[in-house]
């Protein structure tokens, strides 16, 4: 479980990367239609991060290329990209926000958390 900020230094609408470590990539962390969302922060087409990409609702638009990313499932509705990007479980607790980089999710199942829902 990587820390990533307080709630309220995530405001709607934006986005931030998460290092998380050796073992894992990078993290695209999103805050949009009231819910917390996590990804692999590079395009599964080419090298780009998209955590630098513009939200559309419960979509992110890769900033190279512009293939769309559905944040609950990771996967792509549009060309070019083809392949599917991890999504993390995100948690809130005691207003921190955390990213579970280790869990693996169904594609279609969405993994988000609200602002005020906790997990013990
Ligand atoms: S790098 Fe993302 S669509 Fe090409």
């Amino acid at each position: 479980m990587i820390p990533v900020c307080r709630i309220e230094d995530l405001p709607e609408g934006e986005s931030l990367r998460v290092e998380a470590g050796d073992a894992t990539a990078a993290i695209a962390v999103f805050h949009t239609d009231g819910a917390f969302y996590a990804i692999d922060d590079t395009c599964s087409h080419q090298d780009a991060s998209l955590s630098e990409g513009w939200l559309e609702g419960c979509y992110v638009e890769c900033p190279l290329h512009a293939a769309l990313f559905d944040l609950r499932s990771g996967e792509p509705t549009c060309l070019p990209a083809r392949k599917p990007v991890r999504t993390h479980a995100v948690t809130v607790v005691d207003g921190m926000l955390y990213v579970h980089p280790a869990v693996r999710t169904v594609p279609g199942e969405p993994v988000h958390a609200a602002p005020e829902e906790a997990v013990a």
